[in-house]
C-alpha cells in the first residue's frame, strides 16, 4: 500500500439479507432483505420488538443459526484496505468461520449458556479463547481472564475463575460471558441484549467497559437491545426492524428528534417512564404477525393509525431516502421526497 493507507471506513456491510427456514406451519420468513452498515468505531443499534429477527439476523453474521435456516444476501468484512470478504462464501464451521469468530467479531449472546460448556471451569473457556486468539503464554492468560473477569464485576475473581458455569448466577455468567467476548479486543462486538438481565449498577459497569474498549481499540459493535435509552447513550446509528424488514434507519440523533415510520413513532411513545426500567416495548397495539405466508404488503398494515388503504396493502414499501443518512420503508413518504436510495 502506498503511505497513505486507506482507512476503510466500513467494517461489516450486509445486503440483502434473507433467511428463512421450515416450520411446521411452513416457511418462516424471519429477515427479508435487510441492508446495514456498520462502521469501523461506531455502534450501530437495532431495535424492535420481540421476534422481529434480530437475534437470527445477529447469528446469521457469524454462522451460528442452525443448518436448515436459508441465508442467502451478502454479508462483507472489509480489511482496512477496503478489501471485502462475503461471509456467506465460508461454511460455518470452516477453519476461516472459526477464526473470524472470536478474534474479528465476538459476540454477546441472549442466553448466556449458549457461551458455555457445562463440562469446563469459567475461567478455562475464558483461557482458551485467549489463548487460541492472542499471542500470550498460560500465565498471562489466565491473568488477563481474571483481570476481565473483575473489569465486568466480578469479585473475587481469582476463586471464581475456578467454578464451573452452573455456580454462577445468571447476572454473572452474562458478565463472564461478556469477559470473554472482550478478552480478545474483537474488532466488531455483536451484542445481544447484553444487559438485560443485569441490574443498573452493573450494566452502567459494562456499558461504560464496553465504550472504554470501543475508544481504545476502535472496535464497532452492533448492539441489539429493545431499551431505547441504552440506543440514545450507546449508539451513532439505529435501524428500527419489523418483522423481518428494516424499517427506519438513520443517525440516532434524528431517529429521537425526527422519526418518520409510524412503527418508529410507537416505539418512542413506548419509552417507559423513569423508574420503570426494563418493560418490554409493548404498548403498540397489536401484536407482530407471524412471518408465514404473509401477503405482499406493508408488514405493520393491520396496527398502523396512519396506513392508507388501497396503497399500504397492495405491495411492499421500498426503502426512500429522507436525506442521505435517513431512509424509510414507508409509502407515506412516497412521492414526497426525491431521490430513492433503492437499499434501505
Ligand atoms: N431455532 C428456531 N426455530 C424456530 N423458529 C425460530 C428459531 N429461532 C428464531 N425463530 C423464529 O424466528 C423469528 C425471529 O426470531 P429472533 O430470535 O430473531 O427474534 P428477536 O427479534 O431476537 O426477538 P427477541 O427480542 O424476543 O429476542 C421469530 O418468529 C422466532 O420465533
Ligand atoms: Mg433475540
Amino acid at each position: 500500500m502506498s503511505e497513505q493507507a486507506i482507512l476503510s471506513k466500513k467494517f461489516l456491510e450486509v445486503n440483502g439479507l434473507h433467511i428463512h427456514f421450515p416450520t411446521d406451519m411452513g416457511m418462516l420468513k424471519a429477515v427479508n432483505g435487510i441492508d446495514f452498515i456498520v462502521e469501523r468505531g461506531k455502534t450501530l443499534g437495532i431495535v424492535g420488538e420481540s421476534g422481529c429477527g434480530k437475534s437470527v439476523t445477529s447469528k446469521a453474521l457469524i454462522g451460528l443459526n442452525p443448518k436448515e435456516f436459508q441465508t442467502t444476501g451478502e454479508i462483507f468484512l472489509y480489511d482496512e484496505e477496503e478489501n471485502k470478504t462475503n461471509l456467506l462464501d465460508y461454511h460455518p464451521t470452516s477453519k476461516q468461520m472459526r477464526m473470524i469468530r472470536g478474534k474479528k467479531i465476538s459476540m454477546i449472546f441472549q442466553e448466556p449458556m449458549t457461551a458455555f460448556s457445562p463440562l469446563y471451569t469459567i475461567g478455562n473457556q475464558i483461557m482458551e479463547v485467549i489463548l487460541l486468539h492472542q499471542t500470550k503464554n498460560k500465565k498471562e492468560a489466565k491473568q488477563l481472564a481474571i483481570n476481565m473477569l473483575e473489569k465486568v464485576g466480578i469479585s473475587n475473581a481469582e476463586g471464581r475463575f475456578h467454578q464451573y458455569p452452573h455456580e454462577f448466577s445468571g447476572g454473572m455468567r452474562q458478565r463472564a460471558m461478556i469477559a470473554m467476548a472482550l478478552s480478545c479486543n474483537p474488532e466488531l462486538l455483536i451484542a445481544d441484549e447484553p444487559t438485560t438481565a443485569l441490574d443498573v449498577t452493573i450494566q452502567a459497569q459494562v456499558l461504560e467497559l464496553m465504550k472504554k474498549l470501543q475508544a481504545d481499540f476502535k472496535m464497532s459493535i452492533l448492539f441489539i437491545t429493545h431499551d431505547l435509552g441504552i440506543v440514545a447513550e450507546m449508539c451513532d446509528d439505529v435501524a428500527v426492524m419489523y418483522l423481518g424488514q428494516i424499517v427506519e434507519k438513520a443517525p440516532v440523533r434524528d431517529i429521537f428528534k425526527n422519526p418518520k415510520h409510524p412503527y418508529t413513532k410507537g416505539l418512542l411513545h413506548s419509552i417507559p417512564t423513569l423508574g420503570q426500567k426494563n418493560e418490554r416495548l409493548a404498548s403498540i397495539e397489536g401484536t407482530v404477525p407471524l412471518a408465514i405466508n404473509m401477503p405482499e404488503m406493508c408488514g405493520f398494515y393491520d396496527r398502523c393509525s396512519e396506513r392508507i388503504e388501497g396503497v399500504c396493502n397492495q405491495a411492499y414499501p421500498a426503502p426512500i431516502s429522507m436525506t442521505e443518512n435517513h431512509s424509510v420503508r414507508c409509502f407515506l413518504y412516497d412521492g414526497k421526497t426525491e431521490g430513492r436510495d433503492g437499499n434501505g
